[in-house]
């Protein structure tokens, strides 16, 4: 079997769709439309809507909780970390708070979470964005004991957040930079090495910026490319092996699902289309998916450490 088209798999006309994660467990897909603070639960195989939950301020990504993924959910809400039950009561705990964030000030002052993930010990990694999305003033930090440790600075656009299945590696992308890093990752001290550039879209010629991945059962990456129309995969080498065109320009990241993890889902946004930009691309903003060869892999939840 070869990889199939993109299709719209529910139509939605989200402002930026985001963190798709897909739950075993519960054979539930979960993602969030940052921009309006909205986390989906949406089971593929039933007929129903998606249930949805919206906070009071954005919210950059989700992870599941608990090593099978059925404890809740983790989200990474501008003002900081919380945990939300399933199914949504409305009840929020609060975890940690984002050290970028200034509570005295109005929404919209300060680094809000972006991108983030479980490594395969359950230990969650998430990054923040400038508020600018132009300056290096973000950061990427790992959850440890209930505070957020600062493990690299100097970012502009924290995104891309996976590991090789092998567990040797850690990528990252600062996506103003246009350039996917992998680090030496040791998964049980957590400890980083030197970053390297794995991926250059310059050098590729390939356009748009490098936001959300999800890593395949052949450690192969997914990157969606912002602004560049298309879900790219690469080897573990980091070749390009294929592009996968989508029916709108801002595929933001992508996750298997599936009872098979053969469905590759698509999160897009609309942020950056006007009203003639929404009208040629009626799909922008909906959640597209694609059959594809190669399964994926289990999504590890938030153990706690
Ligand atoms: C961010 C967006 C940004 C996009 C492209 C996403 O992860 O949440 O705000 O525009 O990446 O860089
Ligand atoms: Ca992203």
């Amino acid at each position: 079997m070869s990889d199939k088209l993109v299709e719209v798999a529910l139509e939605l006309e989200m402002s930026l769709g985001e963190s798709p994660v897909w739950s075993a467990a519960q054979q539930t897909l979960y993602w969030v439309d940052i921009n309006r603070g909205t986390i989906y639960a949406w089971r593929p195989a039933s007929e129903a809507a998606p249930e949805t939950m919206t906070l009071d301020e954005k919210v950059g990504c989700i992870a599941l909780c608990g090593e099978s993924g059925d404890a809740g959910l983790l989200a990474a809400a501008a003002s900081g970390l919380v945990r939300l039950r399933l199914p949504f009561d409305g009840q929020l705990e609060h975890l940690a708070a984002n050290p970028e964030w200034q509570k005295e000030q109005h929404e919209g002052q300060g680094n809000r979470f972006n991108d983030g993930r479980c490594d395969a010990v359950g230990r969650f990694w998430v990054g923040t964005i400038d508020a600018e999305e132009s300056q290096p003033s973000a950061a990427l930090y790992t959850l440890q004991d209930g505070a957020l440790v600062r493990r690299l600075s100097g970012i502009g656009i924290s995104n891309g957040l996976a590991f090789s299945p092998d567990r040797r590696w850690l990528y990252h992308t600062d996506s103003l930079t246009r350039r996917i890093l992998r680090y030496p990752y040791d998964v049980e001290s957590g400890g980083l090495g030197e970053g390297e550039t794995w991926v250059d879209l310059e050098a590729l010629g390939l356009p748009g910026v490098p936001d959300g991945a999800a890593v395949d059962s052949e450690g192969c990456y997914w990157s969606a490319l912002y602004d560049g129309g298309r879900v790219v995969r690469f080897s573990p080498e980091g070749e390009l092996l294929a592009e996968h065109e989508v029916p709108c320009p801002h595929p933001t990241m992508v996750a298997f699902g599936g009872r098979d993890l053969r469905t590759l889902y698509i999160t897009t946004a609309t942020q950056h289309l006007d009203d003639p930009g929404k009208a040629s691309w009626p799909a922008a903003g909906s959640l597209l998916s694609m059959a594809v060869a190669v399964p994926g892999l289990a999504e590890p939840g938030w153990t706690g450490r």
